[in-house]
């Protein structure tokens, strides 16, 4: 048998013999709940993934839900998980599909591309999953399994790369039961050609795999592209007024696009070394001397995929109101309502907020 004959059957045979893998969108036909999932499962592990998921379809369990929910309420549900350009996009494309569309997902792959927020992979896994046309998705699962099992040491990083791998997806895939084989190829890369300590002792493939064969199975992928990380430090000030706090939506073209935050003094060094700055600088962006400082929180960082942001909450109270235009006032129960970055919701859970 060839080896991509042999890899295809072997693949499907394992899926319908060994593959107990239990996740709530698989076998889903309905492509507003895949489309949901594949966004949450875009930069998220599928523990966690799962979580959001089912909290996401409880609250809004079909387009028409979604479309007329509030930009608070998406967010909110949307709180820890990062990336939230994705959450902007899903709002944008609900709204377009009732608006201009009837309230009808589209059913070709070619259509599904054109909506915002969704490229190759997640267009051919909606295809596949709920329409049972032939596109093979690639995503880090797949490029893995074939990069091993033939042995190819092609960066999976560069245009090239992605080219030879989306065709080799391609060719291999089962035209007649696409959905099943797409989602029989990434649950194999999840469970047995893992990223580190794979499976190769109980492996099907094993007999064919190139990388085994050959010794190069931690080798492979190649992944030439180094991810540059920047610092960033983030004193926070808690300020608070008559029992209320003020926070402000993030607007700008930054990180945490609109999600919610505490009155911001960033700084280029480190937190240690800033502390007569940030003395000086609290005076100047409160536009008042007297104040209480009520606490003062230790460092908590938070890794983001291009950043690494430490944070630190100074809890501020003023005798007198605050007067910088983008900061309202929020109370303990409102405060709850709204969605904040990691970093904050962290301060906020464990400083159970007490304004009083
Ligand atoms: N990662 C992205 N989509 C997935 C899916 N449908 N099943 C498992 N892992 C995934």
């Amino acid at each position: 048998m060839q080896n991509t004959n042999f890899f295809s059957n072997t693949l499907l045979e394992w899926n319908e013999t060994e593959n107990n893998r239990q996740m709530p969108w698989k076998g889903e036909s309905d492509p507003y709940r895949i489309w949901i999932s594949e966004i949450i499962l875009q930069q998220t592990r599928v523990q966690q993934g799962m979580e959001y998921y089912n909290r996401f379809i409880a609250a809004f369990p079909d387009i028409k839900t979604l479309s007329g929910a509030s930009e608070n309420e998406v967010y909110k549900l949307w709180e820890g998980l990062g990336y939230y350009s994705r959450c902007k996009n899903l709002l944008a494309t609900a709204k377009f599909i009732n608006e201009e569309l009837n309230g009808r997902f589209p059913d070709k792959y070619e259509d599904i591309l054109t909506l915002k927020g969704i490229g190759t992979y997640t267009a051919s896994a909606i295809a596949s999953f709920a329409f049972n046309q032939p596109f093979a998705v690639l995503d880090g699962n797949v490029f893995r399994v074939l990069s091993r099992f033939f042995g190819k040491e092609i960066p999976i990083n560069t245009t090239e790369g992605k080219k030879f791998y989306s065709r080799l997806a391609q060719s291999l895939l089962n035209k007649k039961a696409p959905g099943k084989y797409n989602q029989a190829l990434m649950d194999f890369g999840a469970i047995i050609c893992k990223p580190a300590a794979p499976l190769c002792l109980l492996c099907p493939l094993q007999k064919k795999c190139v990388a085994l064969l050959k010794n190069k199975v931690t080798a492979l992928p190649v992944n030439t592209k180094k991810i540059s990380q920047k610092e960033r430090f983030f004193n926070y000030l808690v300020v608070e007024y008559d029992h209320q706090i003020y926070v402000r939506k993030r607007t700008g073209k930054d990180i945490w696009q609109n999600l919610y935050e505490f009155t911001l003094i960033e700084t280029k060094v480190g937190l240690d070394e800033t502390k007569l700055t940030v003395n000086k600088e609290i005076k100047k962006i409160l536009n008042q001397a007297d104040f209480t400082i009520k606490y003062i929180s230790p460092k908590i960082s938070q890794k983001l995929t291009h950043q690494l942001i430490t944070g630190r909450f100074i809890h501020i109270e003023l005798k007198k109101p605050l007067s910088i235009h983008e900061y309202f006032q929020v109370n303990h129960q409102q405060i709850k309502t709204l969605p904040f970055p990691k970093l904050i919701a962290s301060y906020l859970a464990d400083k159970n907020v007490s304004l009083n």
